[in-house]
């Protein structure tokens, strides 16, 4: 037998449902602040990658899923979007449309890691990037709209970090400080870990190799007490934006990210909630992303979150609810199909109702059964007798109870139901 392929999941009615509930909220929410939608190819030039993200990242050393086309071109499934959204930012000339474009996404991801919960190879993201202001405002308002997004899915215990690694002009200095203070333990760190002290010294704060990390905490400086005062002042006047919104957040001087392009704010949500692969989501500002990428000088702030890691700590009951929109059509008896047809066809040309006809002729029991399990809120029953008089059973499957409707009066009774339904909602 032919299975999915090792950190794939296929997404089942039952999932789907979920997922549109998500994806809904999540462009109604992103549209409200003016982002609009992009989507990009699922696969680039790896060049673009390898430029965007930096070699010594994780993400590029190790977990691209890179091939050579027939025409011998090196292309990459997108691991991330940041640099596919600059990308297109810069094709698509849209700094010409306006000083800032704010984008959305909300796409499929593949990075070659170790699949575990909440890990997966290929995954899903929604996020954002703010193209064109350099203003802590921004900053802001990116981090707000991440931690919003959580509000208004219910999630509890989220803990926000943010930081500054200082604009680019503070790097030399600082790495110069950084390989100092780790050179007499060298020896001891793993040989990725050495080879990225003498490439990209940043990285090695993304090095999960116990040893690594025990000497990178005692020893190794940290980038914020080397920022400039302007990046200091626009630290502080992040936070102070942040204190007035009152988004809760704490100031953790080890959060570097692992990938090469940000420049001063970077910020995570984790949340106690999920397990070992806690973060739900990261961003943070590139600055010199777009230039680097071939465009002007603009700068830009961004996030992408975990699609998968929502869905774990969205709670089951959110979706168990019946549909009061959703109606059962049950049959009662054989020679009453093309009547029973007849009467659904009509209320589906004039109502906006989900129907599901039963077309097994099962008892009356399985009907009801099935009914209940697709979270039908009505159950409409066919049978010899009501057709006779030019009627039909109307059950409401919460309360059980259940009334004799005229055909003719069908269109109208679920309409009165429908606009009650979209006073409440
Ligand atoms: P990232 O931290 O690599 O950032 O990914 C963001 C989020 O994607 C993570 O916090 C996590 O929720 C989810 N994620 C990452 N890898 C996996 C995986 N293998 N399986 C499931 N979920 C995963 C970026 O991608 C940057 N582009 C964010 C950004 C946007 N920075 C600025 N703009």
């Amino acid at each position: 037998m032919i299975r999915n392929i090792k950190g794939t999941k296929d997404l089942l009615p039952d999932d789907t449902i979920k997922w549109r509930f998500i994806e809904s909220k999540i462009h109604k929410i992103l549209g409200s602040y003016g982002y609009g939608e992009i989507r990009t190819p699922v696969f680039e030039s790896t060049d673009l990658f390898i430029r965007g993200i930096g070699n010594e990242t994780d993400i590029v050393s190790k977990e691209m899923y890179s091939w050579l086309d027939q025409g011998k071109k090196s292309l990459t499934l997108r691991p991330e979007l940041t640099a596919p959204v600059v990308r297109s930012y810069i094709q698509n000339n849209l700094q010409s449309l306006g000083p800032i474009t704010k984008l959305y996404y909300f796409d499929s991801l593949f990075r070659r890691e170790r699949p575990q919960a909440g890990r997966q190879r290929q995954f899903h993201q929604y996020g954002i990037e703010a193209i064109g202001s350099e203003f802590p405002e921004q900053d802001a308002e990116v981090i707000e709209i991440a931690y919003n997004i959580y509000k208004q899915f219910n999630i509890e215990k989220l803990v926000v970090r943010i930081n500054s690694i200082g604009s680019p002009s503070i790097r030399e200095n600082y790495l110069k400080i950084l390989k100092q203070s780790l050179a007499k333990y060298k020896s001891h760190l793993s040989l990725v870990s050495q080879q990225r002290l003498e490439n990209n010294a940043l990285r090695i704060f993304d090095s999960k190799n116990k040893d690594d990390k025990k000497i990178v905490e005692d020893n190794a400086p940290f980038i914020f007490d080397h920022i400039s005062d302007e990046d200091l002042n626009h630290f502080n006047q992040l936070k102070k934006i942040l204190d007035k919104i009152n988004i809760p957040y704490f100031h953790d001087k080890k959060l570097v990210r692992g990938l090469d392009y940000y420049t001063r704010t970077t910020f995570e949500i984790t949340s106690k909630n999920l397990g070992a692969q806690d973060a739900l989501c990261g961003g943070g500002r590139y600055d010199k992303l777009v230039n680097q990428l071939g465009g002007k000088n603009t700068p830009a702030v961004g996030f992408a979150a975990g699609v998968e890691r929502l869905l774990m700590l969205i709670k089951d009951q959110t979706f168990n609810k019946h549909d009061n929109m959703k109606i059962y059509i049950s049959i009662l008896g054989s020679q009453n199909i093309p009547d029973a047809m007849k009467i659904t066809s009509d209320l589906r040309m004039n109502t906006n109702l989900n129907i599901i006809i039963e077309s097994n002729r099962r008892s009356l029991k399985s009907q009801m059964r099935e009914a209940n399990r697709q979270k039908c809120c009505y159950v409409i029953m066919i049978g010899e007798n009501e057709l006779e008089n030019k009627m039909v059973i109307v059950k409401n499957m919460l309360n059980s109870e259940q009334e004799k409707i005229a055909i003719k009066d069908l269109n109208n009774y679920f309409d009165k139901i429908s606009d009650l339904n979209k006073k409440i909602n």
